[in-house]
């Protein structure tokens, strides 16, 4: 009995000697237990043999969770230094030099020929099968501030030969400035409508009777547009262009095709709104004159005043608030930037 009490003592070194093994123990089969796990779901990409031999780079997901969570886990913060910071900079900036301008009687072709294979997209429109997605014209398309006086006066003032509209939705200001160049025996005014087409998420929800039903996804703002502006006989000189704002106003940059007057009437948040103004700026004529729709919009937190305000003091320029519109003062000749 006595014997078998004494063969359980444990003193407290075996004691010691007893858990320093059960920790080394675990932590061996914890180490091992980690390499498995870590091991048996390669990612997607480590199925290549020279890979297989040595371990493949830890990528997020294959880092078992307790070590993403971990503060151990080795990743690196970039920080950043000159070389990036001048990189960003460089970023901030758009392209102030375009191509030398085409010719003003070879703007109209020169798109025709770049995006429809020189095929007015009006020929034989509407087919009959797009007329039966169309709604019956309206006396007044559905438009904003598209009639205000701004329009009269910059277009009597600049007396343009190309204006270049971001934004057209219906054609409601595109054909209001179409009336007004007629009216001042500007007749051959071109118009170019830029805009994607697709109003924007959730705009049907508010204008369902201004809008077609979409068709297969289409929402065909573009045909109803087309045929605003083909029963008004404008089809010859008002022009959509039917991509993004950024991505046509590149195109217009590359292609030397410039506007005297442009307004911008698209995206009505800070960035669109930043980025429309400084592109449609390469592209207007030295004298032309820039201006837009929604100077007081609450949209974005005042977003498009806040860009026009920007542009005026990185710029040098004045804003003039014309209504509901802003006007900006009339771009510099080269010379003088
Ligand atoms: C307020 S509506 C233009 C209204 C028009 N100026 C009028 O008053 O008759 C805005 C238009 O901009 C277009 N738009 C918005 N963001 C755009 C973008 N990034 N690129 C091309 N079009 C865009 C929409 O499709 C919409 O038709």
């Amino acid at each position: 009995m006595k014997g078998d009490t004494k063969s359980f003592r444990i003193t407290p070194i075996s004691f010691l000697a007893r858990t320093t093994i059960a920790i080394v123990l675990l932590s061996v089969g914890y180490t091992l237990g980690l390499f498995h796990t870590s091991s048996s779901k390669p990612p997607p990409s480590s199925s290549s043999s020279s890979s297989s031999s040595s371990s493949p780079p830890l990528s997020i997901s294959h880092v078992p969770l307790q070590l993403q969570t971990s503060t151990n886990f080795n990743c690196t913060t970039l920080k950043p230094n000159k070389e990036s910071l001048a990189a960003y900079k460089d970023l901030l900036q758009f392209k102030k030099q375009c191509t030398k301008p085409v010719p003003q009687r070879q703007i109209y072709e020169t798109i025709l020929n770049r995006i429809w294979d020189g095929v007015s997209p009006y020929t034989g429109f509407p087919s009959p099968a797009t007329a039966e997605h169309l709604l019956p014209l309206s006396s007044k398309p559905r438009g904003w501030g598209s009639t205000t006086p701004v329009f009269q006066d910059l277009i009597s003032t600049v007396r343009p030969k190309t204006i270049i509209e971001l934004g057209t939705f219906l054609g409601a200001s595109a054909l209001h400035m179409a009336q007004i160049t007629r009216n001042l025996s500007l007749p051959s005014t071109l118009i170019l409508c830029i805009d994607d087409f697709r109003t924007w998420p959730g705009a049907r929800r508010l204008l369902r009777s201004d809008l077609p039903v979409p068709y297969h996804g289409d929402a065909l703002l573009l045909h109803q547009f087309m045929l605003g502006v083909k029963n008004a006989n404008e089809s010859h000189r008002v022009l959509p262009f039917p991509f993004s704002t950024s991505s046509a106003l590149v195109a217009f940059c590359e292609w030397g095709i410039y506007g005297d007057l442009i307004e911008v009437d698209a995206g009505h948040d800070f960035h669109s709104a930043w980025s429309d103004i400084n592109l449609a700026w390469a592209v207007l004529r030295p004298g032309g004159v820039l201006f837009g729709h929604d100077y007081f919009t609450k949209a974005d937190n005042m977003g498009v005043r806040r860009a026009v305000t920007l542009f005026a003091k990185v710029n040098g320029l004045a804003v003039r608030p014309h209504g509901e519109h802003w006007v900006l003062s009339p771009k510099p000749q080269p010379s003088t930037l």
